[in-house]
C-alpha cells in the first residue's frame, strides 16, 4: 500500500526530546534532557489510597464516560484550588479538564486558527506547544527573551508587521513564569504589557503555567491570568508536576465563547478525559494533599537546582552564560564558543551525558550555541557529573 500523508505531518520533524530519550535511557548515560519530574515525587502511598477509596466509593461514575469538560466537582476543586493558589478567580464553567495541558494547546490551536495563520510565540519557547501548533498546520513568529521572558518592547511592532502583511497573529503564547527552556521569569510590569498590547490589537493571550506552583526563592509574581484585566486571558495549568504526569491531567480556563468550542473539538478528540484520573485529582485536592505535596517537592528540586548551578558555576561560568532559575525544571546554558549543541550531541551521548540542542525550541534554527537542562530527574550525584561530562564535550568538540 502507498500511503499519502498529509501536508500538516510530512512538515512535521520527530521530536529532538523523544529521539534524545531513546539513546538517553541507555544504561551509563546521565539525561538531563528529558522535562521529567523525579518519581521520588511521587505520591505513592497517598494516590493508592485514594485509588482504593474511588474504586470502592466511586466506581460507577470513575470508570463511566464523563462530561465532555470534565467531571463538575473537579472542575470545581480545580477553580478553588487557583483561587487559592494563584489567586486565579474563575468559575467551574469556564474550566475544560484535558488529557494534559499538551492537548489544551493542541486544542487552542485548532480553535483560535486556521491551518496557515500566524500564532506569536516567545524564542525559544516549549517544544511540545511547537509540536501542538505545527500539528494544526500554523505558523510561529518568535519574540526573543532575555532575563526577563519575552522582550515585549519588540511585540508591538511584530504585531503591526504582521497586520500589515494580511497575517494578524491569531494569539500570542507565552509561559511566563520559569519559563521552558529558559528558566526566566516575565516581571509584573512587562505581564501589564502584555495584557494591554493584547486588547489594544485584540489577540488573544495565552498563559501556560505549569511550573509557576514550584518555586524555590523569591516572591512570587501574579499570574497575568489572575492580574487586573487579565480576565480574558486565555490560562494552561497541568497536574504532571504536583501530582504526577502519568494520570495526564491538565486543564484550559477560557471565556464562555471559546469555552463553547474547546467542547466541540474535545468530543472529536477524545469524547472525554479519563474519568478516573479526574476523581483521583478530586480526592487529592479536597483531602488537602496536594498542597503538602508540591511543598515536598520544592525541598527536593531546590536541592538539586542548587547542585546544578553550582556546578555550572565550577565548571562552566569561563566558557558560558546560564540562567539561576528561581523555580521550575530548567537551566539555559548559552556557550560562547562557537559550538553547535545539537552537532555536539552524539560526542555528549558518547561522554555519557544527554542534553536537549536550543535549536529544539525554535522553529527558525536559532540558539545553536544554547542547550537545555533539566535538573528534577537527575540526582545531585548525576547533575554534578553530568555537567564534567558536559564541560568534557565542550573541550572535545573545540
Ligand atoms: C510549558 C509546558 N506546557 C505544557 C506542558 C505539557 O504538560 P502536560 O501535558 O504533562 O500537562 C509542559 C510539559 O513539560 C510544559 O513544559
Amino acid at each position: 500500500m502507498k500511503y499519502n500523508f498529509s501536508d500538516v505531518v510530512n512538515r512535521m520533524k520527530p521530536s529532538e526530546i523523544r529521539e534524545l530519550n531513546k539513546m538517553a535511557s541507555s544504561p551509563g548515560i546521565i539525561s538531563l534532557g528529558g522535562g521529567m519530574p523525579s518519581p521520588e515525587t511521587f505520591p505513592i502511598k497517598e494516590l493508592t489510597e485514594i485509588m482504593e477509596f474511588v474504586m470502592k466509593k466511586n466506581s460507577d461514575l470513575a470508570l463511566q464516560y464523563g462530561n465532555t469538560l470534565g467531571i463538575n466537582p473537579v472542575r470545581e476543586q480545580i477553580s478553588k484550588m487557583l483561587e487559592k493558589t494563584e489567586g486565579i478567580k474563575c468559575n467551574m464553567e469556564n474550566i475544560i479538564v484535558n488529557s494534559g495541558s499538551q492537548q489544551g494547546l493542541y486544542e487552542l490551536g485548532t480553535v483560535l486558527a486556521n491551518p496557515g495563520d500566524t500564532v506569536i510565540t516567545e524564542e525559544p519557547t516549549y517544544v511540545g506547544a511547537v509540536s501542538a501548533f505545527s500539528a494544526n498546520g500554523l505558523k510561529m513568529e518568535g519574540i526573543p527573551v532575555d532575563h526577563n521572558g519575552m522582550k515585549v518592547e519588540l511585540l508591538e511592532e511584530k504585531i503591526k508587521k504582521l497586520i500589515l502583511e494580511g497575517r494578524k497573529p491569531r494569539f500570542i503564547y507565552v509561559i511566563p513564569t520559569f519559563q521552558n527552556p529558559t528558566g526566566y521569569t516575565m516581571p509584573v510590569e512587562r505581564r501589564k504589557v502584555l495584557i494591554e498590547i493584547s486588547k489594544k490589537y485584540d489577540v488573544p493571550l495565552v498563559e501556560d503555567n505549569p511550573y509557576g506552583q514550584l518555586r524555590y526563592y523569591g516572591e512570587p509574581v501574579p499570574c497575568i491570568r489572575s492580574m487586573t484585566g487579565g480576565e480574558d486571558v486565555i490560562y494552561l495549568g497541568t497536574f504532571s508536576k504536583v501530582m504526577t504526569p502519568g494520570l495526564r491531567l491538565g486543564y484550559t480556563i477560557a471565556p464562555e465563547p471559546v469555552m463553547e468550542k474547546f467542547n466541540l473539538i474535545k468530543q472529536a478528540l477524545d469524547l472525554a478525559t479519563n474519568s478516573f484520573s479526574q476523581y483521583v485529582a478530586y480526592e487529592y485536592i479536597k483531602r488537602g494533599i496536594i498542597y503538602k505535596q508540591v511543598e515536598l517537592n520544592k525541598q527536593i528540586y531546590r536541592k538539586k537546582r542548587d547542585a546544578i548551578v553550582n556546578a555550572l558555576k565550577a565548571n562552566m561560568s569561563d566558557i558560558s552564560t546560564f540562567s539561576e532559575p528561581d523555580g521550575g525544571m530548567f537551566v539555559w546554558v548559552t556557550v560562547d564558543k562557537n559550538v553547535d549543541t545539537k552537532q555536539m550531541i552524539p560526542l555528549a551521548i558518547k561522554n555519557g551525558v544527554a542534553y536537549v540542542s536550543g535549536q529544539a525550541f525554535t522553529t527558525n534554527g536559532t540558539q545553536k550555541s544554547s542547550m537545555r537542562l533539566n535538573f528534577t530527574f537527575g540526582s545531585v550525584e548525576q547533575l554534578e557529573e553530568g555537567i564534567k561530562r558536559i564541560r568534557k564535550t565542550i573541550n572535545e568538540s573545540a
